[in-house]
């Protein structure tokens, strides 16, 4: 098939969840970042509406997370991780303990979101065989969740376009009902009312299966990648309830609501429930350097801790695991966060984020809104027999006027850094609410 564009020199890269030809003839190149802004190729200005993708959460070249892969990269540019160690990749882990929730201090180094998730799914099937539960092998996930793209994550996810095209993918994984509910649930401020009984899913899912055969369950806090979902109020409440009950662990998938997102460094702590282990990436390192982490309550690492001392423990890990440039880029980062007070000033900003995007309730196509601390959805009615296309005209609009939104399906999804001003929240605001007047 031959492709129609411009320029063959784009032709080499085939490009990840991207619209290759589409973007090939109208490109859309990034050349430099600072602060709250992209410049594009062409010189043009762009406000950055979602922290790169979810993760610059400080915003673009922090002065000390550059210094820091710089001088880390002259100093020692690789150490290998299996049986050696380097004391950034300690230090690291050690700090993060200090922001993480009650109990969940030891620390699994990845290379990205999807290779924590695979982990942390590995840790707990490893975990029950070790205390004489080895038939705890089933993984639980939800309907429209979002745990990457390797094989675990897109089978206990739950979005139907990530999962098709692969076949069979892990067996012996279930599915929770997600949480959207519009009928109900419509232009909730905050968290929505209607849904803690949807947790009760997992109790029919044991009665189906049987605890004894059920490892994990895994949810994201708040769903990102289907298009902001907002846990409904008691929900994570009512599923650590029923874990706890059948001894199922619960693992949050914080890629995205890690480092600040919700007002807190993790949203186990903004929603005030303690998961038995958390993933995470992206804003570890602001984005700088690729990087994931599962943190893990003690007792599950300590469950590992058996055996002769020679011996492995987890036969698990990655090259890249605590790479010095990752563990340098994550300790600068986490200075930078406490210099600014940057993980918890989403809070003080989910009023205003909240207050602007609930303006646009009345413009043309726009059925939902939802929002928590400074991640935002705009849920616009699909065109018929076009889902997304709506949406993906919006955000090419709102970047053709200096403006940088994600869109996921039919929702405008907004995540910027947390060092956005008030101003340039109304900014992002208000050029989305042009571009919806356009669009038809
Ligand atoms: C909740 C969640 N989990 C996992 C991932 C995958 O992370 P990565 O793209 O770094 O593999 C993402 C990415 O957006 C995510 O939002």
């Amino acid at each position: 098939m031959t492709t129609a564009h411009h320029d063959p020199r784009l032709d080499a890269y085939w490009m990840p969840f991207t619209a290759n030809r589409q973007f090939k003839q109208a490109p859309r190149m990034m050349t430099r970042a600072e602060g709250m802004h992209y410049w594009t190729d062409d010189g043009r200005q762009i406000l950055d509406g979602v922290a790169g993708l979810w993760c610059v959460n400080a915003g673009h070249g922090r002065p000390k997370i550059v210094q820091a892969i710089q001088q880390q990269a002259a100093e020692m540019d690789f150490a290998p991780p299996f049986q050696m160690g380097h004391p950034k990749a300690f230090a690291l882990a050690d700090a993060l303990t200090r922001l993480t929730p009650p109990g969940l201090n030891r620390v699994f180094f990845t290379n990205s979101g999807s290779e924590a998730v695979e982990t942390a799914l590995k840790m707990a099937l490893a975990y029950h065989r070790a205390r004489g539960e080895g038939t705890r092998t089933r993984l639980i996930g939800r309907e429209r969740g979002y745990h990457g793209v390797n094989f675990g994550g897109i089978s206990v996810g739950g979005i139907v376009t990530n999962r098709k095209q692969f076949g069979a993918m892990v067996s012996g994984v279930d599915h929770l009902r997600h949480t959207h509910d519009p009928a109900r649930n419509a232009f909730s401020i905050g968290q929505p009312e209607h849904g803690a009984e949807l947790a009760d899913d997992l109790e029919r899912l044991v009665a189906l299966h049987d605890a004894s055969t059920i490892a994990a369950v895994i949810v994201e806090p708040i769903a990102g990648s289907t298009g902001v979902l907002v846990p409904p109020k008691g929900y994570l409440q009512r599923l650590r309830e029923i874990c706890d009950k059948h001894g199922i662990l619960l693992i949050f998938d914080e890629v995205i609501t890690g480092f600040g997102r919700t007002g807190q460094p993790f949203a186990a702590q903004t929603f005030g429930v303690t998961p038995d282990m958390i993933t995470a990436a992206k804003g570890i390192t602001n984005g700088c350097v690729p990087m994931g982490a599962v943190f893990v309550q003690q007792a599950i690492h300590d469950t590992f801790m058996q055996g002769p001392e020679h011996a492995i423990e987890f036969f698990h890990g990655y090259t890249y695991s605590g790479h010095p440039l990752a563990c340098a880029a994550g300790l600068a980062t986490l200075e930078t966060y406490a210099d600014g007070g940057l993980l918890t000033r989403a809070s003080a900003l989910h009023d205003t984020l909240g207050q602007a995007l609930h303006g646009l309730r009345e413009l043309p196509h726009v059925v939902d809104i939802r929002h928590f601390g400074l991640v935002g959805g705009i849920e616009l009615a699909s065109r018929p027999g076009a889902v997304g296309q709506r949406a993906f005209d919006v955000f090419l609009d709102c970047f053709a006027q200096g403006v940088m939104v994600r869109t996921t399906g039919d929702t405008v999804a907004l995540s910027p850094p947390l060092i956005i001003s008030a101003d340039q929240i109304g900014q992002i605001v208000e050029t989305v609410a042009t571009a919806i007047r356009r669009v038809a």
